[in-house]
């Protein structure tokens, strides 16, 4: 990996901590930088956006306010406050971790990146900025916002993809990294910089960018370049037919597998394949169910990191209850069940959701 200029960062840097003193966001997690604060604020900000964020965070910190509760909240509880941020391991990672540090941390985060990184769910990203943004270590936290900023600030044609290139930048920014409140206001500077003006869709920012003087890329108009990235793998389509049975005003829920996807949280009955109104039939059937009457629900579609689910809904006036399904009114399944926000479409359809 060869990356040009690096002579430039001393004075990026300064740049940066000068612009973000004027410019940073009044953000939940920024009034009390507790590490604790960070930790939960830096999971739910993984692949979420800052908006999404944080009536989450505010929701979190009021039931959970410390690592003790969170060591000992019920998984229900947790999977409900996390209902519709999506990519669930995180949150149950939290409360593996908060049940570690209160057996064998005292119930606190270690001041350490080296330590943070052994926890479930905090990885070199993650452990940097706390160690940064709440104990004031010089660690950088390297993730896809800064990456972008550095590329164009040195035109860097590596490919992000590659492992090396993260970590080459890591070092490249510890070696100039400073402690205290200027590692907590570099780290958020870098990643605020990505995020609101080195943007990754469309044109970014120049015009208001602190760095514009000293970006490589900008020099020759070439923002848009950088980062290089390798294509990832397309992800794959599957096809779904959910089940909306119905009985007396109660539709039928059930509990998914402990593991994989969406693990643990509940759903409407549903099965492979994009299933006829006949072979609905069939499959209600093979449920234990006698069906009064079956009409079309509509289609819906749910994009997953690797994957797409393209559903076709049925609903379905069930003459009973088997009692391995739940049965429970909309607005039970909305107040006291967790499902992911793939059945969005179906929940709103039955009520009791907005
Ligand atoms: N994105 C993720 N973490 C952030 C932070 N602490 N400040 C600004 N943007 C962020």
């Amino acid at each position: 990996m060869s990356i040009e200029n690096t002579e430039r960062l001393p004075e990026a840097i300064s740049l940066l901590l000068e612009w973000y003193s004027a410019s940073r966001r009044l953000l939940p997690w920024r009034q009390d930088p507790t590490p604790y604060h960070t930790w939960i604020s830096e999971i739910m900000l993984q692949q979420t956006r800052i908006e999404a964020v944080i009536p989450y965070y505010e929701r979190f910190l009021q039931e959970i306010p410390d690592i003790p509760s969170l060591a000992a909240v019920p998984e229900d509880r947790l999977m409900k406050l996390w209902e519709g941020l999506g990519y669930y391991s995180r949150a149950r990672n939290l409360k593996k971790a908060a049940q570690i540090l209160t057996e064998h941390y005292g119930g606190a985060l270690p001041a350490s990146a080296e330590e943070l990184r052994k926890l479930p769910g905090i990885g070199d990203y993650t452990a940097g900025a706390i160690a940064s943004i709440s104990f004031g270590l010089p660690e950088p936290a390297v993730d896809g916002n800064v990456l972008r900023v550095l590329t164009r600030l040195f035109a860097c044609p590596d490919d992000i993809a590659a492992p090396a290139v993260k970590c080459g930048f890591t070092e490249l920014l510890r070696a100039d990294y400073p402690s205290g409140e200027a590692a907590a206001m570099l780290t958020q500077a870098i990643m605020e910089l990505g995020e609101t003006v080195c943007l990754p869709n469309g044109v970014p920012l120049c015009r208001v960018c602190p760095l514009r003087r000293l970006c490589r890329a900008h020099e020759s108009g070439a923002e848009l370049d950088y980062p290089v990235k390798s294509s990832k793998k397309p992800r794959r389509l599957a096809e779904k037919t959910v089940f909306l049975l119905c009985h007396e005003g109660r539709f039928a829920i059930r509990k998914r597998p402990g593991k994989g996807l969406l693990a643990g949280l509940w759903e409407f009955p549903n099965t492979e394949g994009k299933l006829s109104p006949e072979e609905v039939r069939g499959a209600v059937a093979a449920l234990g169910l006698t069906s009064e009457h079956i009409e079309p629900f509509g289609e819906a579609k749910h994009i997953f990191t690797h994957v797409e689910w393209h559903m076709t809904g049925y609903r379905i006036d069930c003459a009973q209850e088997p009692p391995d399904l739940l049965w429970k009114t909309p607005e039970e399944i909305a107040r006291d069940y967790s499902l992911p926000t793939a059945f969005r479409a179906y929940q709103k359809k039955i009520g009791g959701v907005e």
